[in-house]
């Protein structure tokens, strides 16, 4: 078993194979990762994300970091997974490169905040449209009379000014997870590769595995 720390050498892509050891695969998560949250376009920009109660969901990554300490989404905090994620904050995040036939199976631990630097500074960073989800009238998930949704009817067709959006602020929370387990797999035509990383009690390091695919 071997210490596994960040080296930024490799990026998404990069051919893999058993001989370039385990290092090279947690290199790739991070990479496929840190990726993901800055291009839309990334094949795990908007990964599964699975809580406590075995319920499933589509999400934005909006920010990964090369420890797998803080992997960012944003979420309104009347929807159903808040209350979820507050009473059991296990988490299972779900990615896939089709391309590259790589899958990510993310153990994590979920950190809700509400106020505070981080969520400020995801606010400040969003764009005015990007906010306008937060005004909707109902809860996600809540009844509506009708079809549509859920925004004032006037912000529908149009962006809203900077102004019109700080009342979403009450709404938005972000979403912190700490991963703790990292499974990489590829399939390929020898049979597949896969592995294991399991972060270290103190925190600072992974101790990886070979296992099979
Ligand atoms: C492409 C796509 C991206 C989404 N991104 C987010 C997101 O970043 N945050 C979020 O809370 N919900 C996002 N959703 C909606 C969720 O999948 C889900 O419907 C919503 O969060 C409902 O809340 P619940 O999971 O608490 O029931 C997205 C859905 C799709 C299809």
């Amino acid at each position: 078993m071997d210490d596994y720390r960040a080296d930024h050498s490799q990026g998404p892509g990069t051919p893999i194979d058993g001989a370039a050891g385990l290092s090279a695969l947690i290199d790739d998560a991070r990479a496929r990762l840190i990726r993901a949250a800055q291009d839309r376009n990334a094949a795990m920009h908007a990964p599964v994300v699975v809580t406590g109660d075995g319920d499933a969901r589509i999400m934005v990554l909006r920010a990964a970091d090369a420890d797998f300490a803080a992997l960012r989404f944003h979420t309104d905090r009347r929807s159903p997974k808040m209350a979820v994620i507050g009473a059991d904050p296990r988490l299972t995040i779900l990615a896939y490169d089709p391309q590259d036939r790589v899958q990510l199976r993310l153990t994590a631990q979920a950190h809700i905040e509400h106020h505070g630097p981080v969520a400020d500074a995801a606010w400040a960073d969003a764009t005015p449209l990007s906010r306008r989800v937060y005004l909707v009238t109902a809860a996600p998930g809540g009844p509506l009379a009708l079809p549509g949704s859920a925004l004032p009817e006037d912000l529908r067709h149009r962006r809203p000014t900077p102004a019109e959006t700080e009342a979403g602020r009450s709404h938005f929370s972000v979403i912190l997870a700490r991963i703790t387990v990292i499974d990489w797999l590829r399939l390929g035509s020898g049979g597949g590769l896969r592995a294991r990383f399991v972060r270290d009690h103190a925190g600072n390091g992974w101790q990886g595995a070979w296992i099979a695919p």
